[in-house]
C-alpha cells in the first residue's frame, strides 16, 4: 500500500490522533486537520519527532469551501481518513426522552455532511492521480460505527448519521474500486478515546485506541470495503437489526446506554478545551 502522502481528519484526538502517530516516519507527508490547535499542533510535534513531514489545517468540517481548499491543494493523496465526528444521546423529558434539535442538526452536519466535505474533493484528487504499482489511485476510510447497525433509541441522531455515513461509503465503493479507488467503512464498536471517557455505563468490548488503529490499517491495506470490530458485536448489531423493532427495542430499552443522558455530548466548546494528553 503506498503510503507517502497522508491526510487525516478529526487528527487532534482520539482514533485521528493514533493514525497520525502510526503513519509518522521519514518520507512520509501527514496533512492533519481538526479544531483545536493546540492539540493538533501537538499531535504534529509528535509526528515531526517520528521524523514525518506534518502539516496542520485548523478548520471546521461543516466547512464545505474550507474543505475543499485544504483537499485540493494537498498535493497527491495515497490515504485520507475521515475521523472527525461527535456523538450525544437523548436527554430526559416531561414526556418522553429526546434530541434537542440543535443536537440532531449538529449530529448530521458533522458526522454525515463533513465526511461528505472530506471524501467528495479526496475522490476528485486521487482520481486525477496516477494509478500506483498495485494499480490503486488511492484509499478512503471513513469512521462509521456499529451504532450505524442498529436504530438504538439512546443515540438516535448518532446511529441515523452513522447509518448514513456506512451506506454512502459502501455503495459507492463498489464503483471508485474499479477506478482504482479503495473506500472503507469502519463499523467498530466502543474504542477508549475522549469521546468514551465520559461513558459511566460498561462498554461490552472496549478496545484500545491503538488495538483499533492497527485493525483500521491493516483493513485498509487489505483493501477491504468493511472494516468491523469487535465481530461478535458487529455481527450481534446486524441480527438485532433484524428482529422486530419492539422486540429489539424492549432489550435496548433496558440497556444502561439505553437511558437517557448516559452519553455526554462531544464536538461543543467544552469539548475543544479538553487537556492535551500526555502520551
Ligand atoms: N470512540 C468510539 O467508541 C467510536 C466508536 C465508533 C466510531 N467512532 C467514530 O470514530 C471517529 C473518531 O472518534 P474518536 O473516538 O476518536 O473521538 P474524539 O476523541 O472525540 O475525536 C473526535 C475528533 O473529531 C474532531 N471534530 C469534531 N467535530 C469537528 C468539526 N466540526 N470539525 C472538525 N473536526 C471535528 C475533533 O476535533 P477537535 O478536538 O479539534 O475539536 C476530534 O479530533 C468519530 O467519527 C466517531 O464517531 C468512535
Amino acid at each position: 500500500m503506498k503510503q507517502d502522502s497522508i491526510l487525516i481528519t478529526g487528527a487532534s484526538s482520539g482514533i485521528g490522533r493514533g493514525l497520525a502517530l502510526s503513519f509518522a516516519r521519514p518520507g512520509r507527508t501527514l496533512h492533519l486537520g481538526g479544531r483545536n490547535r493546540d492539540r493538533l499542533h501537538d499531535v504534529a510535534r509528535r509526528c515531526i519527532a517520528r521524523g514525518a513531514d506534518a502539516r496542520i489545517n485548523v478548520h471546521d468540517v461543516r466547512d464545505r469551501a474550507g474543505m475543499e481548499e485544504w483537499i485540493s491543494t494537498a498535493g497527491p493523496l495515497d490515504l485520507v481518513f475521515a475521523c472527525a465526528g461527535i456523538t450525544a444521546s437523548t436527554r430526559g423529558g416531561a414526556e418522553a426522552p429526546h434530541e434537542p434539535d440543535d443536537q440532531i442538526r449538529r449530529m448530521f452536519a458533522t458526522n454525515v455532511d463533513g465526511v461528505v466535505n472530506t471524501v467528495l474533493p479526496a475522490l476528485h484528487v486521487m482520481l486525477r492521480q496516477p494509478r500506483g504499482a498495485d494499480g490503486m489511485r488511492g484509499r478512503i476510510c471513513a469512521m462509521a460505527s456499529v451504532a450505524g447497525l442498529v436504530s438504538f433509541p439512546g443515540t438516535p441522531s448518532y446511529c441515523a448519521s452513522k447509518a448514513e455515513v456506512d451506506r454512502f461509503i459502501v455503495a459507492t465503493g463498489g464503483n471508485m474500486a474499479r477506478a482504482g479507488i479503495v473506500m472503507s467503512s469502519v463499523t467498530c464498536g466502543f474504542v477508549a478515546t475522549p469521546m468514551t471517557t465520559q461513558n459511566d455505563f460498561p462498554m461490552p468490548g472496549l478496545t484500545q485506541t491503538g488495538d483499533a488503529v492497527r485493525a483500521i490499517v491493516k483493513g485498509v491495506a487489505r483493501g477491504r470495503r468493511c472494516i468491523s470490530f469487535p465481530w461478535w458485536l458487529a455481527a450481534g448489531s446486524r441480527f438485532m437489526d433484524l428482529l422486530p423493532v419492539r422486540v429489539a427495542e424492549s432489550y435496548y430499552f433496558r440497556q444502561p446506554a439505553g437511558q437517557a443522558g448516559t452519553m455526554a455530548e462531544t464536538g461543543l466548546d467544552d469539548a475543544a478545551a479538553r487537556p492535551l494528553p500526555t502520551a
